[in-house]
């Protein structure tokens, strides 16, 4: 089936899950298959080996691409897999600029992995272009957003990070996980390469690990090809069946889950009991302006908030929640609620939590589809329960 000039949502059920030829299908068959037949020696078909290349996999990978308006994407075991194998085009000498509001698991990639093969790192705030200008070196070859920012929901102008980005000859990449491309399409705003934690909404159920990379230029994807190949890091066909089927509701999800965290944003914005609330729907957020150019149908459903109370009231309210679970990872239909400071953001240096404004008193939300009353009511009586 050729790409016809469908609208997201049909692309997202249509491009690449044709039905399955051989039986008549609707949904392409999960081949699980490690090694395929070749007919003569040397002359490969289009899969030899599930490592560098699966139907399943490739299934999710086209259909993600068409979302994301890329040239091609790639799956991975995990969103971390993927992050490592863009960090991995890098030599000893290089340096990376990061934003300083990223998931706290590729904080330690970069701190403490890349580190080790004699790259280094600067984190730097995204949000502010001189600052962010100023921070590049002649060895900076890879700038690392990620937008909305993890936890404080920091709002970086993608279009003008990249054009920074390039001035100085760096590639540009950006963690969308908390986008999805239903609200951002970075690669349409300059971006090289996109990745996704498709563990998180992509996925959509919390039963799935992946990760995905996708890609604006032919070139870039086959360097990263080749890495993903050589090292090996690929997600699971299994995987890939989960991840293309979310794929299908993903559009309905985001939208729904967004509005539902826009009415929870509001509501905690408008409680005493609540000293800050980090939502990029608000107008009093910082990002607010360049978020309603650069999100459409909605500014994602991840929240954060800090109460009034003290360090211990604040984790009585993580502990007092009955719909949203105490749990790290996000994106889901089930609600969830946390403490980056000792979950999600343990990683991180404690100087530089403080050092970026990831406090101690801080709470994220992942907004999931229950009904708005019941999350609510649940916030209230947990606040109730730990600020009384
Ligand atoms: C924003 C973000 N990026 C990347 C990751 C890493 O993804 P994974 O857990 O699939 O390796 C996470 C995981 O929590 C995340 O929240």
């Amino acid at each position: 089936m050729s790409e016809p000039n469908w609208s997201f949502r049909t692309r997202a059920i249509h491009i690449g899950q044709e039905n399955d030829a051989a039986t008549g299908a609707v949904v392409p068959p999960l081949h699980v298959a490690s090694t395929f037949v070749q007919h003569h020696p040397g002359e490969w078909r289009e899969f030899d080996y599930s490592r560098s290349g699966n139907p399943t996999r490739k299934a999710f990978e086209t259909t993600l691409a068409s979302l994301e308006a890329g040239c091609g994407a790639l799956a991975f075991a995990s969103g971390m897999a993927a992050t490592h194998c863009v960090t991995m085009l890098l030599e000893a000498g290089d340096h990376i600029l990061a934003g300083a509001d990223i998931y706290g698991g590729s904080y330690r990639l970069l701190h403490k992995i890349c580190n080790r093969s004699g790259i280094s790192v600067t984190l730097v705030d995204t949000t502010n272009h001189d600052a962010l200008e100023k921070a590049f070196t002649p060895k900076t070859k890879l700038l690392w957003l990620e937008s909305p920012g993890n936890p404080l929901m920091s709002i970086s102008d993608i279009a003008g990070c990249a054009e920074i980005g390039h001035k100085h000859g760096a590639l540009v990449g950006i963690d969308s996980t908390f986008a999805t491309p239903v609200l951002t399409r970075p690669l349409e705003l300059g971006v090289d390469v996109v990745m996704h934690s498709a563990t998180k909404y992509i996925g959509g159920h919390s039963d799935l690990l992946g990760g995905a990379l996708v890609v604006r230029e032919p070139e870039l994807l086959k360097r990263l090809y080749f890495t993903q190949n050589a090292t090996g890091g690929v997600m699971s066909a299994f995987d890939a069946f989960l991840a293309s089927r979310g794929l299908k509701t993903l559009d309905l999800r985001v939208r729904e889950q967004s509005r539902t965290a826009l009415r929870l944003a509001e509501a905690l914005a408008a409680d005493k009991r609540v000293a800050k609330v980090h939502y990029p729907g608000l107008p009093s957020h910082p990002g607010h302006e360049i978020a309603q150019r650069q999100m459409q149908g909605g500014f994602g459903a991840m929240l954060s908030f800090e109460t009034v109370g003290d360090f211990t009231q604040t984790k009585r309210v993580c502990e007092s929640t009955k719909l949203f679970q105490l749990a790290v990872s996000l994106g889901a239909v089930e609600s969830l609620i946390e403490q980056p400071a000792s979950m999600s953001h343990a990683s991180y240096d404690p100087a530089d939590r403080k050092k970026h404004g990831i406090t101690d008193g801080l709470i994220r939300l992942s907004v999931g589809l229950e009904e708005f009353d019941d999350l609510w009511q649940d916030l209230d009586q947990a606040l109730t329960t730990a600020l009384s």
